[in-house]
């Protein structure tokens, strides 16, 4: 009997434990905005390196649609690519740790987008395919920035 009792709190434990590590999986480390949207807290270093990546997303973004105007494919593929996975490869678990799963999983979809595009401008694809995959994926930084805010730890 008590091996029993001991043996289901020792289950309603774990039971718990594990749901709360789902818990903080899913939501990382996140607060109320202060606009609306929902806050990923994260250190300041960390914010940094997010909002760097960001400006990396959004220059790749420019001199895609530059090399698109200009019929220069090789450009093209040069600055999806630097926007693709690879780029994403080094990201620190502490702080992949703090973001949200639906988070993530746009960001990294927005990384194989901008593979794709490269592979597209390699294989020859046109000027109004390039564009439209481009448009698509730009839709997903709308998507995240409409969400997502960053706030520094206190
Ligand atoms: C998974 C979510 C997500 C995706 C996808 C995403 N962003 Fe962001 N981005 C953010 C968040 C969150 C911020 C901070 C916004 C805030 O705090 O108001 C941000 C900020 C930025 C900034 C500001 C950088 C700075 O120095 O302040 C730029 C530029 C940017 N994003 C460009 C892009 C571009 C271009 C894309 C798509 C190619 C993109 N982002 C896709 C989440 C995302």
């Amino acid at each position: 009997m008590f091996t029993n009792r001991f043996a289901l709190v020792a289950m309603v434990l774990w039971i718990a434990t594990v749901a709360v590590f789902a818990w903080f999986f899913v939501r990382g480390n996140t607060t109320a905005g202060t606009d609306g949207r929902t806050a990923v807290v994260l250190a300041p270093a960390e914010r940094d390196l997010v909002l760097g990546e960001m400006r990396g997303l959004l220059s790749a973004s420019q001199q895609v649609v530059l090399g698109i105007r200009q019929g220069d494919m090789k450009l093209v593929a040069k600055s999806a690519r630097a926007a693709g996975m690879a780029s994403a490869a080094d990201v620190n678990p502490a702080l992949m740790a703090k973001l949200p799963v639906a988070f993530k999983s746009l960001g990294m979809s927005v990384h194989r987008d901008m593979d794709d595009l490269a592979l597209a401008a390699e294989s020859g694809k046109g000027q109004a395919d390039l564009l439209g995959m481009l448009s698509d994926t730009m839709s997903k930084c709308v998507a995240c920035h409409s969400a997502w805010q960053l706030q520094p730890v206190q």
